[in-house]
């Protein structure tokens, strides 16, 4: 089976325009049943440090701010910054990043599940202390960074899954939103409260949840910043389940179990068709290209510096529309 796919800047199509992650998953059986009966893998490092560790040949990278496990080819990734309800500052970008080129690269990986760390938030949106003192220039690098993070984990030929556990507020729903579906704890909480801060989504937010949920309903999440519950989550289709907190990794690892007896590359060309079927991939690109620009002009509003600041120093944010 021959599937095309787009070169990005990791290199992901070869001379022969296959993807080499499809190539490998067709000629590297062998690893999957390695990993499958043998290797169970958590680790942490309390420091700012990348190891490499070889296991069967595989490298695996430890890191600062995620947690990694692997069991039955389901790689795990729980983002971990429960202080700071696992809020996505540079690091925690940087190192999805590092972990989604694993999940390209590693055949032993069949599919991702990924999740927050403590039992309040699934990630509370971008860290807002490193928004303080950014230019412009600065915010739309920040904007681009976080959604070729985010494409980078919709793009993926093998599923990731969100196991939603608590606030899935800003970077954090959108984070949800870039996986392929959703699976949400009873406590859950969805939304973009960025116009709290006098701010706009600007990791893929406004378009993937518009696309996700409909335009008035998203309008609605966008600039009234409600929370939503699971329950109403699931009723607006941005959940696939609603299970009870402690269920929730069991139903997310079951139903990747089911998927992981599919057919790898099938799976794969159904994830890059559902992401074309999605809409028109050129105005996609588009909108998403105006949230980057979007996100850089509230940078140099007093809105958004009253919103950051008030939110640093706990106090509610008066507005003046300057
Ligand atoms: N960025 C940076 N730090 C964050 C954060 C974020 N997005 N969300 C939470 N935190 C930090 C808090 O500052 C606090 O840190 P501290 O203990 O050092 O003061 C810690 O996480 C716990 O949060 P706290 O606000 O005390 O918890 P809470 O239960 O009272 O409220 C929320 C929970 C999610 C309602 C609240 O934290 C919040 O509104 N967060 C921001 C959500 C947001 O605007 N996201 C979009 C960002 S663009």
């Amino acid at each position: 089976m021959r599937l095309e796919c787009r070169k990005d800047e990791h290199g992901m199509q070869n001379e022969e325009g296959v993807d080499p992650v499809l190539r490998e998953l067709v000629n590297d059986r062998a690893d999957f049943d390695i990993l499958n009966s043998l290797f169970v893998f958590s680790i942490f490092l309390p420091f700012p440090a990348f190891v490499f560790i070889s296991t069967f040949s595989k490298t695996f990278i430890m890191y600062q701010t995620l947690l990694v496990s692997i069991e039955n080819n389901i790689l795990t990734i729980t983002i971990n910054r429960p202080d700071k309800l696992n809020a996505l500052n540079k690091t925690v970008l940087d190192e999805l990043n590092s972990a989604m080129n694993e999940v390209y690269h590693n055949a032993g990986i069949k599919s991702v599940i990924i999740t927050g760390a403590g039992p309040k938030a699934f990630v509370a949106g971008a860290d807002i202390s490193e928004f303080n003192g950014l230019t412009k220039e600065q915010a739309i690098a920040l904007a681009k960074r976080g959604q070729d993070t985010f494409s980078r984990i919709e793009d993926s030929p093998k599923p990731v899954i969100a196991a939603v556990n608590g606030f899935a507020l800003g970077g954090g729903c959108e984070l949800a939103m870039s996986c392929h579906f959703r699976i949400a704890a009873e406590n859950a909480k969805f939304g973009q409260p960025e116009v709290n801060l006098g701010l706009i989504p600007g990791y893929g937010g406004t378009q993937r949840l518009t696309k996700l949920i409909g335009k008035g309903r998203a309008i609605e999440l966008l600039i009234a910043a409600n929370m939503i519950d699971a329950n109403t989550a699931l009723q607006y289709g941005l959940v696939n389940y609603v299970v009870a907190p402690e269920e929730l990794l069991n139903k997310a690892r079951s139903v990747l179990e089911l998927i992981n007896t599919k057919a790898p590359l099938a799976v794969a060309a159904c994830i890059r068709l559902a992401n074309i079927a999605e809409t028109n991939r050129v105005a996609v690109e588009n909108g998403f290209d105006e949230e980057v620009k979007m996100f850089g002009d509230c940078f140099i509003t007093d809105d958004m510096k009253e919103g950051i600041t008030a939110f640093l120093e706990k106090r509610k944010a008066v507005f003046s529309g300057k």
